[in-house]
């Protein structure tokens, strides 16, 4: 796995260049990411290319024995450009244009951009897609970050309307898939329909289904021209795009299968503060983040990409943009990257090299203070360097549990909630922190993956089940754990002829009849375990195999109900029934488990075992029986990884 950082030359004098490649290379960085936002340096008007200050760029950083990784700088339009095309910034869901002053404003539909962002992606390919020291290429910045995925533009609306004619051939046939009957909205042409904005309530929700679903296309396409141009222009060299955490406005399996590397940006301490983990979780873990954050997300987007994936950007001490923004616990940094290399990651970059002091990001650490001394997380870099160098390259091992992830699901959830707190990522989240807190090495995948090879597939929630995926599960003989609201909508987000689980029904053998979502604190209880949030009453033959009882009636109502290799779950399950269902499963599918203790995760590549003390506290790993490690040491201190060969 190599290191490497981001670095922004256009923000320092060129003569300390040479000084800055100098020491990355010396601190174990063999690659640098550069030029994301440097579009108003690249050409300062239009036509008029400096391409001086980024030759010697990547001259210096080439002569320190650096790769560069270089980045189409789209996120960033110059002010010139958004004079000269006013009506290319996004539309805002309250109808207002996005301003000049800060990144994304640019609106993915609009046409006039989409040619602009071709055009400065083939001048810097046509430059420096041959350069020896470019190996890799970015596609613009974090696409959606700062809610940009969706604009209601005029040009979104013209192409909005395309992809509709397109899917649907009549409009007709779009009134009947929608159910425009509903409330008198049926369209007599395509040219009628507008983007789901600034209706009275809701909009329809078929309607906004099929908004997210274009929208999330034309992110796709987007990318997708960047990508034909560069390896067009640069061939050998891998393309890639830096995914988000916990993010869900676009389908990244589309837009992965134009990639040839998945990156992701890993800020573990933002993302615990900015998302619905518990007050007690979030002081638990404020300095480590919660032990699956990392994760989850390396799973998530390794199955975005065909297995290659690594991270761009890397949290390196407190950054700017949470609620509150605490210092990584001293060693953080090492184990963050450490768990990536666990995971199969080809490289961990530090966002950013040094700390700016100017513009936006000026409270965001890098690996250097302002005043270029080293922050922290340099000497960290270090350690981590010598430990690759001792136990070498990692190849990943093949995980024996998946977990089916859908972005369309994450879409329905949040368009029908029907109860506020049923969180489609929270629920998946669970389930893979219950698989993890249990020792397994988990694959997610999309809801078209072949599931054949695995010993156990939880699908924590999947409301539309794509064509064919009833089949293929029932073609598989290991056990299947289905959750809540699987099969309950058609492709356009209707309810079936056959009700819930819809596909699905004869293979978990119940129908779900009536649903209801509650409020916090009102739960069903069973054994040990309760239920909230969401309850499912269900018709079925079957016995159920976990009871609860009803808090306000006393009734006992079956919740997890079995059939076959399949079960089914007709509630949002809290850990305490998650942890059953995991036990169960995995003892069916003679899995091993390891009861770890609190704040400690485990991750095998194919020659070591990884693990990682996310506790604030000391832990002794001893009981775990993996024997005495190569690095670090039974006795974990906090934030200590350890690294075990396996025999
Ligand atoms: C990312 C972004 C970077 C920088 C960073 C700060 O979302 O890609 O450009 O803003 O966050 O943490």
């Amino acid at each position: 796995m190599k290191l490497g950082c981001c670095y922004f030359p256009e923000h320092w004098p060129e003569d300390i260049w040479a000084d800055d490649a100098r020491r990355m290379h010396e601190m174990g960085l063999s690659l640098v990411r550069i030029g994301e936002f440097a579009w108003s340096r690249i050409e300062p008007e239009a036509g008029r290319f400096d391409w001086g200050w980024l030759d010697r760029a990547i001259k210096v950083l080439a002569d320190a024995g650096l790769k560069v990784m270089l980045c189409t700088p789209t996120a960033t339009p110059p002010k010139w450009l958004v004079d000269q095309m006013p009506d290319m910034v996004a539309i805002d869901g309250q109808g207002r244009p996005r301003g000049f002053g800060s990144r994304r404003h640019y609106c993915f539909s609009h046409r006039g951009y989409r040619e602009q962002s071709r055009r400065i992606t083939k001048a810097l390919a046509e430059r420096y897609g041959q350069h020896p020291a470019i190996t890799a290429w970015q596609t613009d910045n974090e696409y959606g970050c700062h809610d940009t995925v969706l604009s209601f533009s005029k040009a979104a609306a013209e192409c909005f309307r395309e992809w509709c004619e397109a899917r649907y051939g009549t409009v007709d046939a779009l009134n009947t898939a929608w159910g425009n009957v509903f409330w008198s909205m049926e369209y007599r042409s395509f040219d009628e329909i507008e983007p789901p904005l600034l209706t009275v309530t809701e909009a329809n929700p078929s309607h906004w289904l099929d908004y997210r679903r274009f929208a999330s296309d034309q992110v796709v396409s987007f990318n997708a021209e960047q990508v034909a141009i560069l390896r067009e222009l640069s061939p050998g060299r891998d393309v890639t795009h830096n995914f988000m955490g916990f993010f869900t406005e676009f389908d990244h399996y589309d837009v992965g299968r134009d990639l040839d590397v998945a990156t992701w940006d890993s800020y573990p301490l933002g993302f615990l503060e900015q998302f619905w983990f518990s007050d007690e979780e979030k002081r638990a873990y404020f300095r480590q983040g919660h032990p699956d954050i990392a994760a989850f997300h390396h799973d998530l987007y390794r199955g975005c990409s065909k297995g290659r994936w690594g991270i761009i950007e890397q949290q390196p001490g407190p950054v700017n943009w949470a609620r509150f923004n605490p210092a990584p616990l001293d060693g953080m940094v090492a184990l963050w990257t450490l768990e990536a290399m666990a995971h199969g990651a080809e490289f961990v970059s530090y966002f950013r090299w040094r700390q700016a002091p100017f513009a936006q990001e000026q409270m965001h650490a890098g690996l250097l203070r302002p005043d270029s001394v080293d922050a922290p997380a340099a000497e960290e870099a270090r350690q981590v360097r010598d430990v690759i160098e001792q136990i070498g390259e990692q190849e990943i091992a093949s995980a024996k549990a998946a977990l089916v992830f859908s972005y369309e699901a994450a879409w329905v959830c949040g368009i029908q909630p029907q109860g506020k707190s049923f969180r489609y990522l929270e629920l998946v989240y669970e389930c893979y922190s219950a698989l993890r807190r249990r020792g397994l090495d988990v694959d997610i995948v999309s809801a078209d993956a072949a599931l054949g090879g695995y010993s156990a597939v939880f699908i924590p929630s999947l409301p539309i089940v794509p064509d064919g995926l009833a089949e293929k599960l029932g073609a598989l003989v290991c056990p299947v754990l289905i959750g809540p609201r699987s099969g309950s909508k058609s492709e356009n987000l209707t309810i079936p002829d056959n009700l819930a689980p819809g596909a699905l029904e004869d293979l978990v053998g119940l129908k779900v009849t009536r649903v209801e979502s509650l409020r916090g604190g009102i739960t069903g209880v069973g054994d040990g375990w309760t239920v909230s949030r969401w309850l499912e009453e269900t018709e079925s033959g079957l016995t159920p195999e976990f009871t609860f009882e009803d808090g306000q009636d006393k009734s006992e109502r079956g919740v997890v109900f079995a059939k076959g290799n399949f079960r089914y779950c007709a509630a949002w399950p809290d850990r305490s029934l998650l942890d059953l269902l995991v036990d169960r499963i995995a003892g069916e599918a003679e899995l091993d488990l390891l009861t770890l203790p609190e704040g400690i995760r485990i991750r095998r590549s194919a020659s070591h075992t990884f693990a990682f003390n996310y506790a604030a506290h000391p832990v002794d790993v001893n009981a775990l029986e993996l024997g005495e490690p190569i690095v670090g040491s039974n006795q974990m201190e906090p934030a200590a990884t350890s690294i075990w060969t396996i025999a």
